[in-house]
């Protein structure tokens, strides 16, 4: 490109008979942009090092393929149905749909650059027993380290509803889809340090929407529950999903639904098998100052 550059300037400057002014050709920055696509050197696929050797290099970027399914899912269920969505309501309450949309887009559509997984355990937390990976925050803000224990835990979205999982009662990292979207968004060129951990868990993500929404259409969490159960519902068991027990919360418009929806016709062995699988799970999962769930 340089070079292109050089000899592009040299046979200008061969072909002007007087040296380039500064009021010079009007049309010069035009003709230059033009010779590149408007979108030149964009990165159309997450960037995963040199340290993950060929399984793990399969098993990211499979995780990050399904990523963007579950992201564009959840993005066309809000373009098709907005708030008249019951689900879309249950997570962002009377929130206006952009912003979700928008945080969803961007894993999507959004250039790749400035995102890089790497294999090679460059801070040693690897080591800590349940570990699966995390963030290199200050010592690589565009870093996120994926540890043994992601390969051998982390599920395909092709089993969404079996195996135990409900969205209510079971861990969003289950699921590689919903463990590397939460990954992207600490990740400044994707979460923009905009969107991070305002509610913690499940029942904090419900009342967050119901008492005060403000926070979840960018809340890491609200955005994983809801890209999870949109997809249970409408690709994994259309019409049915696998929502989970629903809780009561403080409003009295509360949906009385979610006493239906415990009762639906689900397998008996999804309850008596949620509660095992959690504490599997959870683990993995501890929360900072300030209330901030890290599900590493
Ligand atoms: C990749 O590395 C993992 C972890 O060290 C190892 O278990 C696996 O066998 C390696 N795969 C290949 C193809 O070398
Ligand atoms: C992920 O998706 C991209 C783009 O569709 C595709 O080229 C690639 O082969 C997929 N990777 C895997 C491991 O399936
Ligand atoms: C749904 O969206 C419409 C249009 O923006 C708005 O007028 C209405 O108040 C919203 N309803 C709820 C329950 O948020
Ligand atoms: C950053 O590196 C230091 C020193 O190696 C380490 O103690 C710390 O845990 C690392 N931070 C993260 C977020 O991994
Ligand atoms: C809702 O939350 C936002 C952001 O935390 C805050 O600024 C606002 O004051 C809150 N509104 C109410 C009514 O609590």
């Amino acid at each position: 490109m340089l070079l292109f550059k050089l000899i592009l300037s040299a046979a200008i400057a061969a072909a002007l008979p007087t040296p380039e002014s500064p009021e010079g050709n009007p049309s010069h920055p035009f003709s230059r942009t033009g010779l590149a696509p408007w979108n030149a050197g964009a990165v159309n696929q997450f960037p995963v090092h040199s340290s993950c050797n060929a399984t793990q290099r399969r098993q990211i970027e499979l995780g990050l393929n399904e990523t963007i399914a579950l992201a564009e899912h959840a993005q066309h269920h809000i373009l098709r149905w907005k708030n008249e969505s019951e689900i879309y309501r249950k997570y962002f309450g009377d929130r206006p749909s952009m912003e979700a949309i928008g945080a969803f887009d961007i894993v999507v559509n959004g250039d790749k650059k400035d995102v890089l997984f790497r294999c090679d355990n460059p801070d040693g937390n690897c080591g800590i027993e349940g570990y699966a990976g995390h963030w290199r925050g200050e010592n690589g803000t565009d870093e996120t380290v994926i540890c043994d224990l992601s390969y051998q835990t982390r599920r395909s979205l092709s089993t969404m509803c079996g195996l135990g999982y409900t969205v209510s009662e079971s861990e969003t990292n289950i699921f590689w889809a919903a463990d590397l979207l939460h990954r992207l968004y600490h990740v400044p060129a994707i979460g923009q340090n905009w969107i991070d951990h305002f509610a913690d868990g499940y029942e904090e993500v419900i009342d967050q929407a119901k008492k005060n929404a403000t926070l979840s259409t960018h809340d890491s969490e609200t955005l994983q529950y809801f890209a999870l159960e949109v997809y249970a519902y409408d690709i994994a068991v259309p019409g049915i999903g696998c929502p989970g027990v629903q809780h009561k919360h403080d409003e009295p418009h509360v949906d009385q639904t979610s006493e239906a929806v415990t009762g639906q016709p689900t397998p008996t062995a999804t309850n008596t098998n949620a509660p095992s699988t959690t504490s599997e799970v959870s683990p993995n999962c501890h929360t900072h100052e300030g209330g901030e769930l890290h599900c590493t």
